[in-house]
């Protein structure tokens, strides 16, 4: 395929997401050395904003890897062989907390949520009574794959009770699109991915530790080298790496974070996604469409294809005739959800295409399924809906 045909493709998946041409423009500069002052510079304040969008007084740093390379940074410098963990698993990547966790020798309990449910505090409440001896309990705040959102604030709280128990929390698609404080609702460690919120590409992980988290790490006996997070906030303190590092990406990160400036910005982001979500979540209601899971996200909507629709079916055909990209269901759900992603360089407008072929696809598929009369009022009256309620 000549590579140039992606070019006008609208991503409407929950990451990776549209960057904007000006981020895609401050990428292709010219390399500078990732020692050099201009770099030093840069990183600095880099790492400065980035404390905004954590909330937090403690250092983020950056990873260059895919948010799952925090994750294994979370537990390799935090934990033991043979330590107890409990992951709290409601989908594909509350799958991955367990996979990681036995494949690095910790003994893994596990609290399991059917895929499109909400992990239920009360729950973890009792298996924290009953085994005091939990190192970590390790969560999503937003599971992707369903497009739940959990109840992260109730399970802060649980877990604070606990002097001998870390709360690791992947917010990996939940940053910049939900309010999670990290320093006061007390999370000992918390992780971001460029490919969200972010609007970069992936490849570039955020992680923060408590000073709890920190106490951990003098502890962890988890062999780690690469992904030392001692060493790398040793360097990162002083405006350096541990190791080479992404200079464009992390100049595109500058160049993202600088205008948004302090919590208004943080705001503002926060409330983009909701905007974006609360339309999704319009457009199934008035067109008879089930939203899968609860709560839903703000940073993704997941939507419930009846059985006789084939999802993968409906998606390709979106994509050939309109070039615009959903989320598929991932494990389970293959064929039985689209997820709309709220996250990125997204205007309202890009929804509204989005969401348009999604009706049109659906109803081509089945007539019966959406009325075209009701789409053409939904979308004709979307002006008026988004003037009077945003
Ligand atoms: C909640 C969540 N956790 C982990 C990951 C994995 O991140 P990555 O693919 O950047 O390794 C993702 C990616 O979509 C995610 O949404």
């Amino acid at each position: 395929m000549d590579k140039n045909t992606h070019t006008n493709f609208l991503l409407l998946t929950p990451g990776p997401v549209p960057a904007s041409s000006f981020l895609l423009r401050t990428l292709a500069e010219p390399m500078i050395h990732h020692r050099s002052p201009e770099f030093v510079d840069i990183l600095k304040e880099v790492k400065v904003l980035l404390k905004k969008i954590f909330q937090t007084e403690q250092e983020v740093l950056i990873l260059n890897s895919s948010g799952t390379g925090a994750m294994a940074a979370s537990l390799l410098n935090t934990l033991s062989p043979g330590d107890t963990v409990l992951a709290l698993s409601a989908g594909k990547f509350g799958e991955r907390w367990v996979e990681m966790a036995t494949s690095y020798k910790l003994k893994v309990l596990q609290i399991e949520a059917p895929w499109g449910e909400a992990i239920s505090p009360t729950k973890v409440h009792t298996i924290l009574q009953n085994n005091p001896h939990i190192k970590a309990v390790l969560a999503q705040a937003c599971e992707t794959s369903t497009g739940v959102l959990h109840p992260v604030q109730e399970l802060a709280n649980l877990i604070n009770n606990q002097p001998d128990t870390l709360f690791i929390l992947d917010t990996i698609s939940a940053l910049g699109a939900v309010n999670i404080p990290m320093d006061k609702w007390n999370i000992d460690i918390m992780i971001g991915g460029s490919q969200k919120s972010f609007c970069l590409p992936a490849g570039m992980s955020f992680i923060a530790l408590s000073q709890k988290a920190w106490r951990f790490n003098e502890k962890s006996k988890l062999p780690v080298y690469y992904l030392d997070l001692k060493k790398e906030n040793k360097a990162q303190t002083q405006g350096q790496t541990a190791f080479s590092t992404n200079v464009s990406f992390i100049r595109a990160l500058y160049s993202f974070l600088s205008p948004l400036e302090q919590k208004e910005g943080l705001n503002k982001l926060i409330q983009k996604s909701e905007t974006l979500s609360k339309m999704t979540l319009q457009f199934c209601k008035n067109l008879g469409l089930t939203v899968f899971g609860h709560p839903p996200s703000p940073s993704v909507t997941s939507i419930a294809l009846p059985k006789h629709i084939d999802g993968v079916k409906l998606k390709k055909q979106i994509e050939e005739k309109h070039k615009v990209i959903f989320g598929g269901g991932q494990g389970q759900l293959k064929g039985r959800i689209i997820r709309v992603g709220h996250l990125g360089d997204l205007s309202i407008s890009d929804l509204k295409r989005g969401l348009k072929c999604l009706a049109m696809e659906l109803h081509s598929l089945d007539p019966k399924l959406i009325n075209k009369k009701d789409v053409e009022t939904f979308f004709s009256k979307w002006n008026d809906y988004i003037n009077k309620h945003f």
